[in-house]
């Protein structure tokens, strides 16, 4: 994004703070993103990245603080409000039914988007049929989107580990996010899966206009996609800034060789 173009503020954190006992886990970090960025989260483990993630999606509300989606407030919000919001995200620890194909998985997303059940019982089964058949025609596109149309068909748990990861990222885009947020994605990818998924997350940026934040720890990834970065360390938010500006932080390469 250059600076001469207009930007538009789509998430507010605002002083969040999460503790856990007399841990405290994230430590007032502000920040804002903008429409249509990618948008970094990187630090050690244990750093907070994930716990900042799950504040945000409502999954644990923050001690304290302030979360501003579009403006408003969704601070106190439960997940699937948030989620209805437009904000979506996929987990670093695996979240898929893992007995179903990789076509359901999604199936099931869109599905709950669509509200089917709605359709079934005013426009009756005929409806239903051909709603059922738009979901699954538009779950298999997903599937296409992230490289999976081939195995649309078989068990989730069946699908190796990188595959399972680009499955999580259609089921959560079967959800029409505005914000997509990335736990981890690239975790157990080789380098060649991590390139094409570095292109897909661009792709999908710029196709369904979404804003993107992205945990991960592969630094060459993070440096060539992210727009801005954040830098986590212990909590607290230790720099932010362009790629190029928090790659020669002082403070940013000081939490990483220490992390070593
Ligand atoms: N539910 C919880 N209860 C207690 N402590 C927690 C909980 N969730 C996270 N923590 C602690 O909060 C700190 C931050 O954890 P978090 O998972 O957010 O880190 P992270 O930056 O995502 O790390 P990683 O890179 O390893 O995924 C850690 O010390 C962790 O042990
Ligand atoms: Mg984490």
């Amino acid at each position: 994004m250059t600076s001469h173009e207009q930007t538009t503020l789509i998430l507010e954190v605002k002083a969040i703070t999460r503790r856990f006992g007399g841990l405290v886990a994230v430590n007032a970090v502000s920040f804002t993103v903008s429409q249509n960025e990618i948008f970094g989260v990187i630090g050690p483990n244990g750093a907070g990245k994930t716990t900042l993630f799950n504040t945000i999606t409502g999954l644990i509300p923050p001690s304290s603080g302030e979360l501003l989606y579009q403006g408003q407030d969704i601070t106190k919000q439960k997940p699937h409000q948030i989620a209805g919001k437009g904000i979506a995200r996929t987990f670093q620890n695996l979240r898929l039914f893992k007995n179903l194909s990789a076509l359901e998985n999604v199936a099931i997303a869109n599905h709950i988007h669509n509200h089917s059940n709605f359709f079934q019982g005013v426009f009756g089964l005929a409806q239903a049929t051909r709603q059922e058949e738009k979901t699954y025609q538009k779950s298999l596109e997903l599937l296409e989107l992230v490289g999976l149309a081939d195995y649309a068909q078989q068990q989730a748990c069946n699908l190796a580990y990188g595959d399972q990861r680009r499955l999580e990222i259609a089921r959560a885009l079967a959800l029409k996010p505005t914000i997509l947020l990335l736990d981890e994605p690239a975790a157990g990818m080789n380098p060649n899966e991590k390139g094409t998924l570095s292109q897909l997350i661009r792709q999908i940026r710029d196709e369904f206009k979404l804003t993107i934040l992205l945990i991960e720890h592969h630094v060459p990834l993070v440096m060539g996609l992210c727009d801005r970065i954040a830098v986590l360390d212990f909590g607290q938010l230790i720099a932010l800034g362009k790629p190029e500006t928090v790659k020669n932080d002082p403070a940013v390469i000081e939490a990483y060789l220490g992390d070593e």
